[in-house]
C-alpha cells in the first residue's frame, strides 16, 4: 500500500471514526431494534395494534368519521389497512395518520377508537426517531452525511488499510489470532470484526441513503435507466361530490384482491385523486408496492402499475428500502444485520481503546517515523530493511551493539539490532529472520512491508555495549545474531581497535552479509564456520578461548544453545564475568513439573492476583485488562520488565543481569515466576 495514502488515511480514519463513528453506533444501537419492529410491535403494542376477529367490519368512511371527530383541527393524511395479517382470533387495527404525524387507532369491527399515538411515540417509535435523528430538523440530512462519509472513509479507507500485501498474508489477515494478547489482541479484534461487517455495515449505510438525499433517489432510477416517478394524476372530475372511502377501496380490491397492506391517502384538494400503494398478498417483499391511483369522484383507474410491471427504478429503489430494514432475506439477513450493527460499537470501542494506548504508550516512549528506504535479501530467510527518518532529517546517533524497537501495524512490537556501522547518521539498518514459529513480527516484516513503506521505531537503546576500554575484542555471532556483532566489527574497525571475528552459521546460502564482509576493511579478520562445511573449518571453541589474550573482551551472540556452550566453556576456562558481554536473541521458557502458582498484588490498587501453575504472570494481568509492554515473551528483550517492591523473583530471563538477578529489584512477568508466596509489583 502507498505510504503516502496510508499516512492521511488513518489520522482521516481515525477521526471520522472518533466523530461521525459515534453517530453511527447511536444509529446502529437504534437500528437494530428497528430491525425487530415487525415483530415485537404487536407484543409491546397489542392493545393498540391488535382486536378480536370479526367478520363484518365497518367502512372506512366510519373509520374516517371517527378520526375526524377526536381530532376535529386536524388534517387526515392516510388510512392504512393490514389486511392480510389477520388470523382466526385476531385481526390488525386500522390506523388514521394525521399530517401532523400522529395516528389514531381503530377497531375495525366496531369502529371503536383503541388509541392514540405519535409515529415517533413508544419506545420503538422513540429508537426509530433516534436513529433517523428526526428530534432535530433536518436530522436525515445529519444521518445520510454521516452514513455517506463513514462508507467511503471508515469503511472504505479502512478496508485499503487493512488490505494485505499478498495473497497468503491474505489468509491469514481474514483469521482472528486468539493467540494475540494486549494491544495486539485489540487491534486484531478491530480488523477481524471491521473486516467481516463491512459489508453489510456499507450495504445498510448505502440503502438508507434514499431516505435521506432525493438527489441518490433519483440517481437509483438513472442507474436503472428508469424515468424519476412522475407527479400523480389528478382527477378529472371536480366539483362533483367525492366517492366514499369504502367504494374507493372496494374498487381498489377489485384490481390488487386481498392485499397484505393498503395505503390510501385522503385527497385534499378538488382536483386530488385517491393515492395509493398496495402490497400485493405474493409480493416478493414487503415494500413491493403496487401504486394505484382512483379518481376520487368517479372510482376510475388514472394510473395503476402493478409491481411486476413496475419500472427497473422503482423495483431497486423499494428493494432497498426493505434490504434497510431487514424486511428481505428473511431471519438470516435480520441476524446478520443485527450482528452488523452490534459490530459498531465494538469498532467504537477497540478503535478508540487502541488508538488512546498507542497514544499512552507513545507518550511514555517517543518514537520515530521512519520509511523503508531499500529491503534486501541477504541470506535465505532474511531479508534487511534500511531505515531512514520519514522526513528526510538526520537519526539519533547510536552506538555498537543497540537495537530498535519496531511498532508493528498490528501493535505488536519486536525487537532488532542495528547492524550497520554507528557513524550512519542517515540510516538504521536491521536484519530479520523468518520465524517458522513466528507470532507475526518476522512474518510481517517479510511479507507486507516492502520498500517505501512507514513504519513506526522507538530511539536506539543499548545493553549490549562495547567496552571502550577493552584492549582487544573477540566477536562470536551464530546465524542471525550476527547483526549486531556486525555493528561492532564496523565500529571496532573504525576505531582502529584491535579485533578478531568468527561467524558461525548452517549453511553458506543460509550466511547474511557474507559479501559485505568480505569485501570489507577487517575482511582478514573475520573467520566463517559452516556446520555443513569440512571440519576443519568449523569453530574449535575451547581452542580459541584458550588461545586469546587474558584481557580479550567476548562479545556473543546467537541463538541459546550456541551462546550458553560458548560462555560455559569461557566460565570454565576462567574468563572473568566482566569481559563476558552477550545479547540473546530467543530461547525457550523455561518450564518445570515442579513450578507452583503464586500471587502478583498491585502496588496501585492492592488487587491480589493469582498466577496458576500452567500461566505466566503477563497472560494474568493482560486477562485482567492491565496492558503490560511485550516483545518476545521468552524473556530476551526486557520489554515487560516490571519493578518489584516485595518478594522474592525466580529469574528465569535471560535479560537482566546478574547483579539485577541478586537485587531482585525488578522481573520479567513474561517469562520469571516468585520463590516467595507473593510479588508485590509496581502498577
Ligand atoms: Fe521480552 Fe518479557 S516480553 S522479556
Amino acid at each position: 500500500m502507498d505510504a503516502t495514502i496510508r499516512k492521511y488515511l488513518l489520522p482521516l480514519h481515525r477521526w471520522i471514526g472518533c466523530t461521525i463513528g459515534l453517530v453511527i453506533a447511536l444509529m446502529a444501537a437504534t437500528g437494530a431494534s428497528i430491525l425487530y419492529r415487525p415483530q415485537l410491535e404487536p407484543v409491546l403494542n397489542r392493545q393498540l395494534l391488535t382486536v378480536p376477529a370479526c367478520i363484518n367490519r365497518v367502512t372506512l368512511d366510519v373509520l374516517t368519521a371517527t378520526a375526524v371527530a377526536a381530532r376535529p383541527d386536524a388534517t387526515l393524511d392516510y388510512i392504512r389497512l393490514a389486511v392480510g395479517d389477520d388470523t382466526d382470533t385476531h385481526m390488525p387495527a386500522v390506523a388514521i395518520r394525521y399530517t401532523d404525524q400522529s395516528f389514531i387507532y381503530l377497531d375495525p369491527c366496531t369502529g371503536a377508537v383503541l388509541g392514540q399515538r405519535h409515529r415517533y411515540g413508544g419506545l420503538l417509535g422513540t429508537l426509530e426517531q433516534i436513529h433517523r435523528f428526526r428530534f432535530i430538523d433536518h436530522g436525515n440530512l445529519i444521518t445520510g452525511t454521516s452514513a455517506l462519509v463513514f462508507v467511503l472513509v471508515s469503511i472504505l479507507g479502512g478496508l485499503y488499510m487493512w488490505w494485505p500485501a499478498s495473497s497468503r498474508s491474505l489468509k491469514r489477515a481474514v483469521r482472528f489470532n486468539r493467540r494475540l494478547v494486549g494491544q495486539a489482541r485489540t487491534a486484531a479484534l478491530h480488523k477481524t470484526v471491521g473486516l467481516y461487517a463491512s459489508f453489510i455495515l456499507a450495504a445498510s449505510a448505502l440503502s438508507g441513503l434514499p431516505l435521506a438525499f432525493d438527489w441518490y433517489k433519483h440517481g437509483l432510477y438513472l442507474i436503472a435507466g428508469s424515468p424519476v416517478p412522475a407527479s400523480p394524476p389528478k382527477s378529472r372530475h371536480a366539483g362533483m361530490t367525492r366517492l366514499p372511502m369504502e367504494t374507493i377501496w372496494q374498487r381498489a380490491q377489485e384490481l390488487v384482491p386481498m392485499p397484505r397492506e393498503a395505503l390510501l391517502h385522503y385527497p385534499h384538494k378538488p382536483g386530488d385523486a385517491v393515492d395509493m400503494y398496495l402490497i400485493a398478498h405474493d409480493a416478493p417483499h414487503a415494500n413491493a408496492r403496487t401504486m394505484l391511483h382512483l379518481d376520487a369522484y368517479t372510482g376510475k383507474v388514472l394510473a395503476f402499475v402493478p409491481y411486476a410491471a413496475s419500472s427497473s427504478g422503482h423495483k431497486l429503489y423499494f428493494w432497498l428500502l426493505s434490504w434497510h430494514t431487514g424486511r428481505v432475506g428473511g431471519v438470516p439477513a435480520q441476524f446478520l444485520m443485527l450482528m452488523a450493527a452490534l459490530s459498531v460499537p465494538v469498532l467504537a470501542y477497540t478503535g478508540i481503546a487502541g488508538y488512546l494506548r498507542r497514544r499512552r504508550r507513545a507518550a511514555m516512549s517517543p518514537r520515530l517515523m521512519v520509511k523503508v528506504t531499500a529491503k534486501r535479501v541477504e541470506a535465505q530467510g532474511i531479508c534487511s530493511f534500511e531505515l531512514s527518518d520519514a522526513r528526510g532529517r538526520p537519526l539519533p546517533p547510536f552506538t555498537a551493539g543497540a537495537h530498535i524497537d519496531v511498532y508493528l501495524r498490528d501493535g505488536s512490537l519486536r525487537q532488532y539490532s542495528l547492524c550497520n556501522n554507528p557513524r550512519d547518521t542517515h540510516r538504521y539498518l536491521i536484519c530479520v529472520q523468518r520465524e517458522p514459529k513466528s507470532r507475526g513480527g518476522s512474518r510481517t516484516l517479510h511479507d507486507d512491508v516492502q520498500q517505501g513503506h512507514i513504519l513506526e521505531i522507538g530511539f536506539p537503546k543499548n545493553r549490549f555495549e562495547v567496552d571502550a576500554q577493552a584492549r582487544r575484542s573477540l566477536l562470536i555471532a551464530g546465524g542471525i545474531g550476527v547483526a549486531p556483532i556486525l555493528s561492532m566489527a564496523e565500529y571496532l574497525a573504525g576505531i582502529g581497535a584491535e579485533f578478531t571475528m568468527h561467524y558461525c552459521t548452517r549453511t553458506k546460502p543460509r550466511t547474511a552479509f557474507i559479501d559485505r564482509i568480505r569485501n570489507a576493511s577487517y575482511a582478514n579478520r573475520v573467520s566463517f564456520h559452516f556446520s555443513d562445511g569440512p571440519a576443519e573449518q568449523l569453530m574449535d571453541t575451547a581452542a580459541l578461548l584458550r588461545n586469546t589474550p587474558p584481557d580479550t573482551h567476548l562479545y556473543v551472540c546467537g541463538p541459546t544453545g550456541f551462546m550458553t556452550v560458548v560462555i560455559d566453556i569461557a566460565k570454565n576456562l576462567g574468563w572473568p564475568d566482566r569481559q563476558l558481554h552477550k545479547e540473546y536473541f530467543s530461547a525457550e521458557v523455561m518450564k518445570s513439573d515442579k513450578d507452583t502458582s503464586f500471587e502478583i498484588k498491585l502496588a496501585s490498587t492492592g488487587k491480589v492476583l493469582q498466577v496458576a501453575k500452567d500461566k505466566t504472570a503477563l497472560q494474568v494481568l493482560s486477562e485482567c485488562g492491565i496492558d503490560v509492554p511485550r516483545s518476545c515473551e521468552k524473556g530476551v528483550c526486557g520489554t515487560c520488565v516490571t519493578r518489584v517492591l516485595e518478594g522474592e523473583p525466580d529469574h528465569r530471563d535471560m535479560f537482566l543481569t546478574e547483579e539485577e538477578r541478586k537485587q531482585n529489584g525488578l522481573f520479567t512477568p513474561c517469562c520469571s515466576r516468585a520463590r516467595s508466596s507473593m510479588l508485590v509489583l509496581d502498577i
